[in-house]
């Protein structure tokens, strides 16, 4: 409810019934007029342009009538009507948290000692309640397990379903991830590999990555899980001016393993909205380039930043571990959460799927789903 407002001929005042005061400018306020001549009812697509506003909009008039805002625009002498509601959801007249490195609402960034997210494979499939709480878990912390799924190869493109579509690469719609003879990715073999992101030669990155395990029974083989978030809030408080330099400029990724491929990206380690919003961390050894965007009087500061980040990274106190079973996987958000994998020995065999999905299509399924039952969204 508004309780009154006052305006002049570029902007609008209101006092909001708890209290609250807000301005808004003539010209957001024309932009985002709620008529059927400026948004699409069915779709609630903008058919105007910015070109069709006039440049001198102004406002005439504004009165609270029923709790709500109505406003008269001039030149087009056009009157428009603001729920409350609406108004105190779009308010944007407010102290900004300009910290740099800060992490967007809804993050929670962890590390060992949490207990891994987890879904069941038959409750997310059958309970809308228990799906929506697995794709919440993955907005939140970047990553969840799904366990007591099918062995049956293939089963990670029905997980990818859940939420969206798969996102098929030069590597095909999957890739197998066991040992071979000639491997043309050293994720194919037995060694170890430190904690990275995937595929940070792409541009854009593959957002979500779905590893589903067939048989675990070699000697090691365990998961690991890093929180490229929590790593870099690290960093930020060790080392500003380090963090500084991995965000400012930009690292340079390259895979030319096969044939007829060649992908190359420039693009920040730590990488930053235009106001400081944490917003994905790429961090790879084997596929990183030669780094040549970065100042020559900064090289070495750089290096020494990409070090600290690397052992901070590399620290048993940052990983969530654990060994999938058959019919278990997990996901990642790949633009934030590292995984890893300990060495495994040629005793017995492992053989995991993975494939690449995205994230906005999980982001979205889960924020539908909240629309849609209000009730028990936390
Ligand atoms: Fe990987």
């Amino acid at each position: 409810m508004l309780r009154s407002a006052t305006h002049d001929p570029s902007m609008v005042t209101i006092d909001f019934a708890n209290g609250t005061q807000s301005r808004f400018h003539a010209i957001w306020l024309r932009d985002n007029a709620l008529d059927p001549e400026t948004r699409a009812s069915g779709n609630g697509q903008r058919l105007i342009t910015i070109g069709d506003i006039p440049a001198d909009v102004s406002i005439s008039a504004a009165e609270v009538v029923k709790g709500d805002l109505i406003v008269t625009f001039q030149p087009e002498d056009k009157t428009v009507t603001f729920p409350a509601s609406w108004l105190a959801e779009h308010i944007y007249d407010r102290d900004r948290d300009s910290e740099i490195g800060r992490l967007a609402p809804g993050i929670t960034t962890w590390e060992r000692g949490i207990d891994a997210p987890c879904g069941d494979w038959d409750a997310v499939h059958a309970n809308l309640t228990a799906k929506r709480d697995w794709l919440a878990a993955v907005a939140e912390y970047g990553f969840a397990k799904l366990t007591d799924g099918p062995t049956e190869p293939e089963s990670l493109l029905k997980v990818a379903d859940l939420f969206g579509y798969v996102r098929e690469t030069n590597y095909g719609p999957y890739f197998e991830v066991r040992t071979e003879v000639n491997p043309t990715n050293l994720a194919y073999t037995g060694l170890g590999l430190q904690a990275h992101t995937d595929n940070p030669y792409r541009d854009p990155v593959p957002t979500l990555q779905i590893l589903y395990c067939l048989e675990n029974s070699a000697e090691g083989g365990d998961s690991i899980v890093v929180d490229g978030f929590r790593a870099a809030e690290r960093l930020r408080d060790q080392n500003p001016v380090g963090f500084a330099l991995l965000a400012g400029y930009p690292a340079r990724f390259e895979y030319k393993g096969s044939d007829g491929v060649c992908l190359q990206s420039r693009r920040p380690m730590i990488e930053l909205s235009p106001d400081g919003e944490l917003i994905g961390i790429r961090f790879n050894n084997r596929s990183s380039a030669p780094f040549v965007d970065v100042p020559f009087d900064q090289m070495e500061a750089y290096y020494a930043a990409y070090r600290q980040l690397g052992e901070i990274i590399d620290d048993p106190a940052m990983g969530v571990s654990f060994k999938l079973e058959p019919g278990e996987s997990f996901i990642v958000d790949n633009t934030r959460v590292l995984h890893a994998r300990l060495g495994y020995s040629g005793a017995g065999s492992r053989w995991l799927q993975g494939c690449y999905a995205d994230k906005d299509g999980l982001l979205s399924t889960l924020a539908a789903m909240r629309m849609a039952q209000p009730e028990a969204a936390e």
